[in-house]
């Protein structure tokens, strides 16, 4: 990215004339088959297929390619990979670079079906993965084996939100392992909270599905690579037949434009209950990267620009059947839903013994049960209300 500031190229990426048409947005083409006027149109067409050029559907059309560049400008990479969601681009970005016989290395404290992709998909073709503690740094360098093609991140953790030292793995890796392959799942901070390609990491990827679309109501994924990995992620993701109709790219691109200010609201709001529920009596820790009591919260201070809205917190007791039923079911504004990243506020819960079956390399260190919520655009006097309210209804039913 140029020197702009984060707000203004989120409103000028990707916005070509020859994307735009004179329009402030992108437009929308719909497209299976791009129809070539003359022979010598065909061939210029068909030379350019991989790079922007209108040769079929799947390689895109102009909708595609504007938020394409959008997004390898905000994130600083070579190019974008667009997926029809979050999950695809992992998948896609890690299938791209192994083969039979590879070993990968992916953080224990990653996104569940991040997880079953590597237990159930990768060992199917013969590639082998082991789990490292989330918080490891140098010492990663001792897990690298001569085979190890790739080395999977994500900062901060789903769920338990520990923030990894990226630059102190990358540096590790880079010694041990030159021509491996980094990648990172930056969803959380939604792309531009966070910038891992500019700490050495390969590819990163988002869920463009969260914050992107921002709304709830659509699913994209994207996949921003460096000139290293750039062509060959593009040339696989292709052949794989990975694709996002136009529409949807359209809506990610649009969702561009008031990122910063929902972003700002949501790290703004989620700062004032995270908090709030610090000082909360019945709340043992605050899973929040911003606050001191974080795993690697001194990671977010050097490298991230803020936070989104999605954190948890440990309560000091572990809630019976009964109580996490009685909390749950009864919010005003909190709904349960899983995926995050909207204008709404959500809450799930986990038992630790539930986060420690997706903690491969381990790493649970409480007994109290999780609480994950999303901080949406409500007021926010009216979540912490809500949330106080939740927290009185446990203690209304005695274990
Ligand atoms: C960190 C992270 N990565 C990837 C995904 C998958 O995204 P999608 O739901 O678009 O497949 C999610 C979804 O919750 C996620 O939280």
């Amino acid at each position: 990215m140029s020197s702009k500031k984060i707000e203004t190229a989120l409103i000028s990426a990707g916005r070509d004339r020859r994307y735009t048409q004179g329009a402030v947005n992108s437009v929308i083409q719909r497209a299976s088959s791009l129809v070539f006027d003359n022979v010598a149109d065909k061939k210029r067409a068909t030379a350019g297929r991989a790079d922007r050029e209108l040769f079929y559907g799947r390689r895109g059309t102009l909708t595609h390619f504007a938020l394409q560049d959008a997004m390898a400008e905000l994130e600083g990479g070579a190019g974008c990979y667009l997926f029809p969601c979050g999950a695809a681009a992992v998948a896609n970005a890690i299938l791209a670079f192994v083969s039979n016989g590879d070993h990968i290395l992916v953080s224990g404290a990653v996104y569940e079906p991040t997880q079953d992709l590597c237990t159930k998909v990768l060992t199917k073709l013969g590639v082998e993965t082991s789990w490292f503690d989330h918080c490891i740094g140098e010492q990663i360098a001792d897990l690298i084996r001569p085979n190890t093609r790739v080395v999977f991140l994500e900062s901060p953790a789903s769920i338990t939100m520990e923030v990894q030292d990226v630059p102190a793995i990358v540096a590790a890796v880079r010694r041990k392992a030159p021509e491996a392959v980094i990648m990172l799942d930056n969803t959380w901070a939604a792309g531009v909270l966070f910038r891992p390609l500019e700490m050495g990491v390969d590819i990163s990827i988002q869920a463009g599905t969260k914050y992107l679309i921002g709304h709830s109501d659509a699913m994209i994924g994207t996949a921003v690579a460096n000139a290293r990995c750039w062509p060959q992620l593009r040339e696989n993701a292709y052949l794989m037949g990975q694709m996002v109709d136009a529409d949807t790219a359209y809506m990610a691109s649009r969702g561009l434009r008031t990122l910063a200010v929902r972003l700002r609201q949501h790290d703004e709001s989620g700062l004032a209950v995270a908090n709030w529920l610090a000082g909360h009596e019945q709340v043992a820790r605050v899973n929040h990267p911003a606050l001191a009591q974080c795993k690697g919260h001194t990671f977010w201070q050097r490298d991230f620009s803020g936070s989104s809205g999605l954190f948890s917190f440990i309560l000091k007791q572990r809630l019976t059947d009964q109580q996490l039923a009685h909390f749950l079911d009864n919010f005003t504004h909190f709904r349960m839903a899983y995926s995050w990243g909207g204008y709404e506020s959500l809450i799930l819960a986990n038992q630790p013994e539930e986060i420690a079956a997706i903690r491969p390399a381990g790493g649970v260190d409480f007994s109290g049960t999780l609480v994950r919520i999303h901080i949406g655009l409500e007021h926010v006097d009216d979540l912490i209300a809500d949330l106080a309210a939740g927290l009185e209804r446990i203690s209304a039913i005695s274990p």
